[in-house]
Parts: structure tokens; C-alpha cells; sequence
């Protein structure tokens, strides 16, 4: 398994297995199963997915010893808060069945997440999490963070695929000592990522997919990648990246999709602010 150094020496899978938006909790403890099975070790979930039970469950059943696994759980920003992200840590842990996480997460840049990255650095020296982070964090949050606190984060999972390639932002993460994570590799499938002109020619070159084309452009950068999917034969296929390797013309071709604009969202948009300030998850 080709593993990345975290800034504390914590070793993690360069590719993972994500379950956002698998809420139906047979079909995620099914797809992570699967996962596993397939030789993934490094499982993202999130308290605000609603499924870290799922998850622990195929954990179990997996039988996998525990320390050949690394677990990502993230913090939802109603409990940003010293005292709530404690609450928050130890109800994530129980349904996922552990007694450490891997890697803890800031899910999102909002709320008192300053209140949060202390108590996680608590829960970090006392052992309960080997590594902690953050997401969804701009380069300027992100430089505060670390001016104001102890620990420096050691990633920080932001949207990166081939039409918002953060290429500068790579930079500057490695500057930092923060290890870049891609959310969203495939962009879920939107601008017709899988139709891609430019990633099609390339994937037929190759012999292999659009997906795992843009895997293996991610796992060459050295970001780490967690793709989900549902259905085992994708879940195999994104996990065979690493039989193949991409030139340096592939690499310049695919730096040309870049649109260095999110698909998704703006961190920098006052109302998704708002918008994830008053979203309330069930915990
Ligand atoms: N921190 C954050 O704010 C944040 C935000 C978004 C995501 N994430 C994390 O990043 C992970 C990945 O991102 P994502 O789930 O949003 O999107 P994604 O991995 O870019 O795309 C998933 C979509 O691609 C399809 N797909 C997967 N493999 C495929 C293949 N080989 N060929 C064709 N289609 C394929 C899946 O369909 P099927 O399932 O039907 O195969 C699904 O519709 C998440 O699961 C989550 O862990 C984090």
C-alpha cells in the first residue's frame, strides 16, 4: 500500500474509500464491506454523513485488525465548541466502535472551530486520535489556524479534481507541512467528467478508465484520494491505480481542464456560510 507521511510521522493509504451522500445504512456497510475487501484501509466518514455506525459495523464484520485500518471521522459545525467537539468525539467513536480515530477532521471553517482544534489537540496528546485536521480550510483560515495554535494540521481535505486542480494551493500546503486530500475526485460526475475528451483519450491510451486515470493524476501529485462508490466493480476498479503511471505530456494535457473554480461551492460566499451555520444535523 504507497502510504503519505503526515507532519507528525503518522503513515496514511494514499487512497481511501469515501460514503458521503450513502445514507441508506445497509448500502453503506455493504459498499465499505466491499471496500475492504478490496484492499482498501483508509475509510472517510463524517458525523454529518449519518452513517459512521454503518461504517463501524463493516468494520467489525471485515475482521481487519485494527491497526492495519485508518479511520477519518469529521466534526459537523454545530458542535465547533471546546466543550461540544469533546461530546461530538466521543458519540463518533461509539458508533463507530473504536476506542482511537486515525484522523479527526474540522468538517467545515465555521463556528468556534478555534474552541475545537484545542480540544482536539487534548484528545490528540491524550491519545485518542493519531492525527488531526482540517477541511474546507483557504489558504488565508488556514494560515491563522496554525499562527494561533500548537499543532499545525496535518491535512486539509479540500474539493480538488481535474476541472479546480488547487494546484497553488499544493504548494502552499507543502510549505505548511499539511498533507493535501482531494474531495469530490470525480467532481461527482459533473461537467460530464467521465465523457471528458481529454481524459477518454488518455484513459484509452492507457488501457484503463477515466477514473482511474484521474486517481493516478491525483495519487502523482501525491494528494490523497478517496473516491466513493456503491457498486463493487467500481469500488475494485478505483482501487487498480497502480499499474500504470502517466507521462509528463498526460499530466500537462490534463492541467489544461483546469477551470480554477469549485463546482461546487465558495468558501469565500457569506451565505454558504450562513447556510452551514444553520445547518442542523441529528447527531
Ligand atoms: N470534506 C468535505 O466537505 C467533503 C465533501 C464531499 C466529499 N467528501 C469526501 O470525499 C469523498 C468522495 O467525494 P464524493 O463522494 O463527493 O464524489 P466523487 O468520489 O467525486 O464521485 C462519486 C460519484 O462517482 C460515481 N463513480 C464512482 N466511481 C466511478 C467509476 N469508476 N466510474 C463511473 N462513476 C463512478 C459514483 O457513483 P456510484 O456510487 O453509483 O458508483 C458517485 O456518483 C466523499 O465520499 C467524502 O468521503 C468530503
Amino acid at each position: 500500500m504507497q502510504t503519505v507521511t503526515l507532519n507528525n510521522g503518522v503513515k496514511m493509504p494514499i487512497i481511501g474509500f469515501g460514503v458521503y451522500q450513502v445514507p441508506d445504512a445497509e448500502e453503506c456497510e455493504n459498499a465499505v464491506y466491499e471496500a475492504l475487501m478490496a484492499g482498501y484501509r483508509l475509510i472517510d466518514t463524517a458525523a454529518g454523513y449519518l452513517n459512521e455506525e454503518a461504517v463501524g459495523r463493516a468494520i467489525k464484520r471485515s475482521g481487519i485488525p485494527r491497526e492495519e485500518l485508518f479511520i477519518t471521522t469529521k466534526l459537523w459545525v454545530q458542535d465547533a465548541g471546546y466543550e461540544s467537539a469533546k461530546l461530538a468525539f466521543a458519540k463518533s467513536l461509539k458508533k463507530l466502535q473504536l476506542d482511537y480515530l486515525d484522523l479527526y477532521l474540522i468538517h467545515q471553517p465555521f463556528g468556534d472551530y478555534y474552541g475545537a482544534w484545542r480540544a482536539m489537540e487534548e484528545l490528540y496528546r491524550e491519545g485518542k486520535m493519531k492525527a488531526i485536521g482540517v477541511s474546507n480550510f483557504l489558504p488565508d483560515r488556514l494560515m491563522d489556524l496554525i499562527v494561533h495554535n500548537e499543532i499545525v494540521p496535518a491535512l486539509n481535505q479540500i474539493e480538488t479534481h481535474p476541472f479546480y486542480q488547487q494546484t497553488e494551493t499544493t504548494v502552499f500546503l507543502k510549505e505548511q507541512g499539511v498533507q493535501h486530500q482531494s474531495w469530490a475526485p470525480f467532481a461527482e460526475g459533473r461537467g460530464n467528467m467521465f465523457g471528458n475528451e481529454v481524459l477518454t483519450s488518455i484513459a484509452e491510451k492507457h488501457n484503463k478508465s477515466v477514473a482511474q486515470v484521474v486517481l493516478r493524476w491525483l495519487v502523482q501529485r501525491e494528494v490523497v484520494v478517496i473516491p466513493k462508490s456503491v457498486r463493487k466493480e467500481r469500488i475494485v476498479e478505483n482501487f487498480d491505480i497502480f499499474d500504470f503511471e502517466l507521462s509528463a505530456d498526460d499530466m500537462e494535457q490534463i492541467s489544461t481542464l483546469d477551470t480554477r473554480e469549485s463546482l461546487f461551492l465558495s468558501y469565500r460566499d457569506p451565505e454558504v456560510a450562513k447556510m452551514m451555520g444553520n445547518w442542523r444535523v441529528d447527531l
